[in-house]
């Protein structure tokens, strides 16, 4: 089951949530931020021990059908540059590395991700 979470009153209103849940348990999560027309990835993550079993492309998924409907123009993230995993995702999803950030994690460089949506 999937849920999605506003947080209106919280110190960023433009910050929500999706989550996955099995047995009533959030397994994994996506949270990010939609600022007017584009969507800024700030975390993806699932549970170790429920890796690998396409949780996280049913979170992008999720993701990519609400900007659709919102006409959401762009949505950009940064990743490590050693995150092959979550690099890969992004790849299969349309995302395009249009950045270097050098030094962005302080000890690892980040590469600026983008999809055109619209
Ligand atoms: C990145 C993350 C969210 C992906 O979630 P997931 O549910 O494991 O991903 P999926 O099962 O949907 O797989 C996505 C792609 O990665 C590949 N993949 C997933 N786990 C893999 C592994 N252990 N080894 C190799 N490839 C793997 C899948 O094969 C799939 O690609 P494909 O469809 O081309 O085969 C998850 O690994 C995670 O929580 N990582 C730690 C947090 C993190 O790094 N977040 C990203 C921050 S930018």
């Amino acid at each position: 089951m999937i849920r999605e979470i506003e947080y209106i009153e919280g110190p960023n209103p433009y910050a929500k949530s999706i989550e996955y849940y099995e047995n009533n348990k959030v397994i994994g999560f996506l949270n990010y931020s939609l600022i007017y027309d584009r969507i800024e990835i700030d975390n993806i993550e699932v549970l170790e021990e429920y890796r690998n079993k396409k949780i996280g492309t049913k979170l992008m998924t999720y993701l990519i059908y609400n900007a659709i409907d919102k006409h959401v123009i762009n949505i950009t993230l940064e990743v490590r540059k050693s995150n092959e995993i979550a690099r890969r995702l992004y790849k299969n999803f349309g995302f395009r590395e249009v950045a270097l950030r050098k030094l962005y994690y302080g000890d690892e460089d980040g590469i600026l991700m983008e999809k055109q949506v619209m």
